[in-house]
């Protein structure tokens, strides 16, 4: 290894095998030259910013059974957080993160700082057009523009056969999936299912932000798209009465600030009226104390 390269087999006392960590661009390019390939070898890639739990894992998990090499990377992506948004406030735990990597058999992490990232001078950016505009692009303008642009960094970086994405963020995955297809990235966006805690709230790192009281009241966010997706799978067409279902559901819970409560194509992201066709996207958004949540569920109207 040659004297420039930091990146490091990190081995603890434990004896446990952790993944290798990569600071900047050159470290991870020359890692994964030097990862064991052969013919046709296939890399995987979990994108994250980091402060993994089982939503992550099952991604990284993902990715490893199904790839020759894999790649997390770790990145509080300065981008695509507002201003008045948690950038600086966004849990971070880089030791944890890489036990958990290493518990879930990643072989390598890129955790590149913002600088390594976005050098002096970095200008260009990345817009997906219309599927980067509803849901939550009307109150977090220039956020798709921010993920894109790190995403398409990513890939290049690492230039993966597959990435892995979780359905829980579904517009992203929409913006990615657009981006991919339009930029010719020799990529397959693996979609995975959103992992849930056992009464249903989505896991998501701003959990963190959550008192006790609000934990409880977060819930009402699965409680409103589950009775919404019963509706449309019962019959309901009128997208109008089902958004006012699930509005109405998470106004009862007091702690929770209602955002949106949408229905959309899960590929386009364009609003849905009447629901007569195949799968859509029930997607909402809250805040709740210092935790702007968002969740959503795909439903399938009868005979979709
Ligand atoms: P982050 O919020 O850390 O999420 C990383 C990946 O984990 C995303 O694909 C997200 O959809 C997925 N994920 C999060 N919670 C999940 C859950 N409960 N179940 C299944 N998957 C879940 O999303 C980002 O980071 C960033 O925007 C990123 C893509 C890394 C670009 O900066």
């Amino acid at each position: 290894m040659s004297k420039s390269m930091s990146a490091s087999r990190e081995r603890r006392d434990d004896g446990a095998n952790h993944p290798q960590v990569a600071r900047t661009i050159p470290e991870i390019r020359e890692l994964l030259a030097a990862a064991p390939g052969k013919a046709g070898a296939v890399t995987g890639l979990v994108p994250t910013m980091g402060s993994l739990h089982e939503g992550h894992l099952s991604l990284a998990r993902r990715a490893v059974e199904e790839c020759d090499t894999s790649v997390l990377s770790i990145f509080i992506n300065p981008i695509q957080f507002g201003v008045s948004e948690d950038f600086d406030s966004y849990p971070a735990d880089i030791d944890g993160d890489l036990e958990l990597a290493a518990s879930a058999g990643i072989d390598l992490v890129f955790a590149p700082s913002a600088a390594e990232m976005y050098p002096p001078g970095f200008e260009t950016s990345i817009d997906a057009g219309s599927v980067a505009e509803g849901l939550c692009g009307q109150s977090r303008p220039g956020h798709f523009q921010g993920v894109a642009t790190v995403v398409a960094k990513l890939f290049n970086i690492i230039r993966p056969g597959r990435a892995y994405f979780g359905q829980k963020d579904a517009q992203q995955l929409a913006v990615v999936r657009r981006m991919a297809r339009d930029l010719d990235y020799e990529v397959e966006i693996v979609a995975c299912p959103t992992v849930r805690d056992s009464d249903g709230l989505a896991l998501s790192s701003r959990n963190a932000y959550l008192s006790a009281e609000e934990r409880e009241q977060a819930i009402v966010l699965f409680e409103a798209l589950s009775l919404a997706r019963k509706a449309v799978e019962s019959g309901e067409t009128s997208a109008a009465r089902v958004k006012r279902m699930m509005r109405k559901r998470i106004a009862e819970n007091y702690l929770v600030e209602y955002e949106y409560a949408r229905i959309a194509d899960p590929d386009t992201i364009q609003p849905v009226e009447k629901i007569t066709g195949g799968p859509v996207l029930l997607a909402v958004a809250a805040t709740i104390g210092s935790a702007r949540l968002i969740d959503n569920v795909i439903a399938t109207p009868p005979g979709g």
